[in-house]
């Protein structure tokens, strides 16, 4: 049987991981700094994580949500401290799409609203409504157009205002650091605005967190940068490093009701028992602490590079966008350093790695790409 062949390959099979590296079938070893795009936060094979998941599979690895599972009740005190965000309610789910999807719906239930907002350059996942409210007709289907979603200009919040006046608005959904959109930061304003808008008009603010959030930013959530509190905060990637898992933080103005949302996978025990090792892990470790000193570091590094246009982002979600298409530089940073890089659009390289990620993990980078670009 073949593979459904929807995605460009690169020509590598990633066999083991350890920390920040990874090394192919050939024994070739890479430098992540996409972390299987944003998805390790603690880091690969981390031992701690290891030996909770290991645990927790010769126990039990899956039953239903028909019965009380204590792991998503100490996951959600976990998350709580870690996030402040102790007085809100946890939802859980298997992806970035699905969380969104549930947290637009759940918008839609508490307003009794049709109408979603999100804005230009969107990405907020691939599944029906998360795909409209997605900035991106190509990998929208006949069935995805169902004229739920408006688009508004990024940082216009005079349009958002007149959007809103409306009144059939049941949530407007922004990711605080665009991921595809080319790591764009959300000004503080822009962010006080919506949340000010939103809560004038009867909407919910949902902040879609499942790329910048989760430590990534050097804050638990990028949004607190901004002091706002959205009333659906969704998360995925970082949460379980590497084991599939999504979730929504609600907050306490939305009562639940039996049934209205629900899923069989969801806060299984195994992927709960990934997430904790997680949380615990960042807590020990001092994770964010060395978000902040390793993502500094790195854009402070990068000034005086030649062929850097603009370098954006927070912590270690950064955006480096160059003159020129980054198409052969990237293909060069794989094959020749062998330093993995994500991108976005055309000129951007996206920087996503493990949270953990040291300075002189950092120091190799920098080196390969003033090499690359001509300084070295
Ligand atoms: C901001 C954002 N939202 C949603 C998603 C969708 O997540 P998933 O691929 O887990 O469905 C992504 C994935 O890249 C994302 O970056």
């Amino acid at each position: 049987m073949k593979l459904f062949d929807v995605y460009p390959l690169f020509d590598i099979a990633i066999d083991h991981g350890k920390g920040c590296h990874v090394t192919d079938t050939e024994g070739i070893e890479y430098l992540d700094l996409y972390g299987g795009h944003a998805v390790i936060s603690i880091g690969h094979g981390h031992p701690r994580y290891l030996e909770a998941l290991n645990r927790q599979a010769a126990k039990l690895v899956f039953y239903s949500n028909s019965v009380i599972n204590p792991l998503q009740q100490r996951l959600a005190d976990l998350l709580g401290e870690a996030s402040g965000y102790d007085d809100y309610q946890l939802f859980l789910v298997n992806s970035g799409a699905e969380a969104n999807e549930n947290a637009m719906k759940l918008a839609s239930f508490a307003t009794g609203r049709r109408r979603i907002i999100a804005f230009s350059k969107a990405f907020h996942g691939r599944t029906s409504l998360a795909v409209e409210a997605t900035d991106n007709p190509a990998i929208q289907a006949q069935v995805n157009q169902n004229g739920v979603v408006t688009l508004v200009p990024w940082e216009d919040s005079e349009a958002l205002a007149r959007e809103l006046e409306a009144g059939d608005v049941a949530a407007v959904i922004i990711e605080p650091i665009q991921g595809v959109g080319g790591i764009q930061v959300a000004s503080d304003r822009f962010m006080r605005d919506i949340r000010d808008l939103t809560a004038r008009h009867g909407s919910l603010m949902i902040a879609d967190e499942i790329q910048c959030g989760y430590g990534r930013s050097g804050k638990f959530f990028a949004h607190q940068y901004s002091g706002v509190r959205p009333d659906i905060i969704t998360m995925a990637k970082g949460i379980a490093n590497g084991f599939p898992m999504g979730a929504l933080l609600i907050a306490p103005t939305i009562a639940p009701v039996y049934g209205m949302l629900g899923t069989t996978f969801g806060g299984n025990h195994l992927a709960c028992a990934a997430a904790i090792a997680v949380l615990e892990v960042m807590k020990d470790e001092n994770i964010l602490a060395n978000v902040n000193e390793t993502g500094a570091y790195i854009m402070e590094q990068l000034k005086g590079i030649p062929g850097i246009k603009e370098v954006r982002g927070r912590g270690l979600m950064i955006g480096i966008e160059m003159e020129e298409p980054v198409k052969q530089l990237r293909s060069d940073l794989i094959h020749k350093e062998h330093i993995f890089t994500g991108a976005s659009g055309k000129n951007v390289i996206r920087l996503l790695p493990p949270l953990c990620l040291t300075r002189d993990e950092a120091d190799i980078f920098i080196s390969s790409l003033r090499k690359l670009t001509g300084v070295g």
